[in-house]
């Protein structure tokens, strides 16, 4: 959710962490701020974009080599100056950046109130850096005991770093539900919630697991867990590149990101769909395997755009693995009482994993015995680490808010996993193994096909900027692909759009059709095509306007709609593949022909690490 980033070692650490904040800035961007180490701590922060605190910098002295930085997506206390971040406790003794909740934060408070102490802010983390001082003035023996006493009392999630101005050449981290990972450099560390902002320094990082704390002077990092027993950092390597993180010539990261979508979806396929005659390799879910092809029933749990490719996923375990399937909102699953019997296999989706509702929800599915595996795209986040086995979607990194690789690669994958099951139960024949796979090796160069012509797109948007409105409409494969469709344009445009099953359309949203209301219809050719055409022809009776997406070739829509997208034909299973690319498309060229930031949509953030 929000973003930190911080710095020690020989450098100046302040244009390390305004860089750093400028890539999480994704993360949240309600506010931003730093704080330095040099002879007394220095605190800077504001409200708005990392820009805005830049520039309320200025050219004051900030220099020093030790320092902490954060974008917030407010939880406690709206965004302003006061409740930006860093948070320096009553007496200045703790400086603090934080990410996360700390729920029992209003007791705590109370309590640090009737002993004397006074608060600027309505934040959590104000509450956490004052009883941190509060302990350490009572007597806690150094900085590092202060810290792991106040977390022993704090209910909720963290991601923070401290710095102490009592014992400033030191940096104090700790983790319990917020990622944190530290970039190990000569003699210099760098920490932030993400590896974005560490990349261009070092490519070695550990990441920390839940109940971490971590002590780290600029030549000296000492790890211990919650009950203080010393661990021995593990250092991995880092598989981004730079280049991955910057926006590449294109004017925003959605753009450059639904433009990857062939590269994407080939690094998925890369090493595990080879010919149409070898089988398809899953390396993480070797071991589990016998036990997915037993499956009584499969449950997908995930949010937002990743709930989608979980919808998507469905459609494509019942039709090439006859396995039937629930899919779950995470934050829904979680707080009901589930059935899960013990052949039922759970797999949770997500982009960042780092989701909190679907962290959750996979702990009370291992809770209650089931066998729980990971589509997760950022290596080393906390879902691949929860999960008993995986595949990694090899998306690369996504920036812009609104998911747009991130779901393809989730669905490559979902399919990946469809047919090699359905192949072990012998429910595919070999011809039409090869056939599928033939056309799965396809789709990369069939989106690269409608990418090239997304110029009929951009005219259409030009058209249906200043809609306040729209309905999208699909059935089958393409239901999750209209209610993706609708959630782009919605989080990026801020049009009210809905997505329907088509023939639901007739219980209630039909009512809303007139002359002036865009309907999107998904209608490529699959066994509903007949069923679609149908619902195009209510929509057109009512005047509604038809921007469909068809079939290359198609002649019946195209006489009814206003303005038709073509996609390549392919295999109905892949069809939200290529049915999607227009959909991101028409949202992103309305959105940015709205004067909306497109990459931080307003309110939201990539990855919600809160309830
Ligand atoms: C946020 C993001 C969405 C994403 C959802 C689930 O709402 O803005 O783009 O789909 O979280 O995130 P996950 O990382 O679990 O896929």
């Amino acid at each position: 959710m929000c973003g930190i980033v911080a710095y020690i070692g020989e450098r100046q650490a302040l244009p390390i962490l305004i860089n750093g904040l400028k890539r999480l800035e994704y993360r949240g961007y309600d506010s931003a701020g730093v704080s330095i180490w040099n002879k007394k701590t220095k605190v800077y922060k504001r409200k708005g974009k990392v820009a805005d605190l830049e520039a309320f910098i200025g050219n004051d002295d900030l220099t020093g080599n030790i320092g902490i930085g954060h974008t917030r997506w407010a939880t406690h206390g709206e965004p302003n100056d006061v409740n930006a971040h860093p948070h320096m406790s009553m007496n200045g003794k703790f400086t603090i950046i934080h990410n996360g909740i700390i729920e029992n934060y209003s007791r705590l408070r109370d309590k640090l109130t009737s002993f004397g102490v006074t608060f600027k802010s309505e934040t959590d983390t104000e509450v956490l850096a004052n009883l941190i001082e509060y302990i350490y003035e009572k007597g806690a023996v150094d900085a590092e005991l202060a810290v792991r006493l106040a977390l022993s009392k704090v209910i909720g999630a963290y991601g923070l770093v401290i710095i102490c101005s009592d014992e400033p050449d030191k940096l104090i981290a700790a983790r319990k539900g917020s990622p944190l990972v530290i970039g190990v450099g000569n003699e210099e560390y760098f920490l932030a919630s993400d590896a974005t902002p560490i990349v261009e320094y070092t490519k070695s990082v550990i990441y920390l697991n839940d109940g971490d704390v971590a002590v780290i002077t600029k030549d000296q990092l000492t790890l211990k867990t919650d009950h203080n027993k010393s661990q021995t950092p593990i250092i991995q390597e880092l598989n981004i590149d730079i280049g991955e993180i910057d926006k590449g010539g294109y004017e925003h990261f959605m753009l450059k990101e639904i433009f990857e979508q062939p590269r994407s979806i080939n690094d998925t396929f890369r090493g595990r769909v080879k010919t149409e005659n070898d089988k398809i390799h899953l390396g993480g879910l070797y071991e589990v395997m016998p036990k997915l092809i037993e499956a009584k029933r499969i449950l997908i749990i995930a949010c937002g755009t990743s709930w989608h490719a979980g919808l998507v996923g469905e459609y494509l375990f019942e039709d090439l693995a006859r396995i039937p399937v629930e899919v779950e909102y995470a934050s829904e699953f979680r707080y009901r009482n589930p059935i899960i019997n013990k052949d039922d296999v759970v797999i949770a989706i997500s982009q960042s994993g780092e989701t909190a509702d679907t962290l959750a929800a996979i702990q009370l599915a291992k809770e209650k015995g089931a066998l729980v595996l990971g589509i997760c795209n950022v290596v080393g986040s906390s879902i691949p680490r929860e999960t008993h086995a995986g595949v990694y979607t090899h998306a690369g990194p996504e920036i812009g808010v609104a998911s747009t690789k991130a779901f393809t690669c989730q669905v490559t994958v979902l399919a990946m996993m469809a047919i090699t099951i359905g192949r072990s139960k012998e429910l595919i024949s070999d011809s039409s193994y090869q056939n599928l796979i033939k056309e799965f090796n396809l789709i990369p160069e069939k989106i690269e096909e409608i990418l090239q012509n997304s110029l009929i797109i951009k005219e259409a948007a030009e058209l249906y900027k200043d809609s306040t409105n729209s309905l999208y409409l699909g059935r089958g494969y393409l239901f999750p692909v209209a209610l993706e469709g609708a959630l782009k344009l919605k989080e990026i445009s801020y049009i009210h759009a809905e997505g329907y099953p088509a023939a639901e359309m007739k219980h209630g949203p039909i009512a809303l059709i007139d002359e002036k209301m865009p309907v999107v219809v998904v209608a490529t050719k699959d066994s509903s095509y007949e069923k679609i055409v149908s619902n195009v022809q209510e929509v057109k009776a009512r005047n509604g306007k038809i921007i469909a997406v068809v079939t290359k070739g198609d002649t019946v829509i195209r006489k009814m709609a206003d303005h038709v997208f073509e996609i390549p034909e392919t295999n109905p299973v892949f069809s939200a593949l290529l049915s999607v690319i227009p959909l991101q498309l028409f949202s992103y060229y309305i959105a940015v022909m709205r004067g909306c930031n497109v990459d931080q949509p307003r309110n939201l953030a990539k990855s919600v690490t809160v309830e």
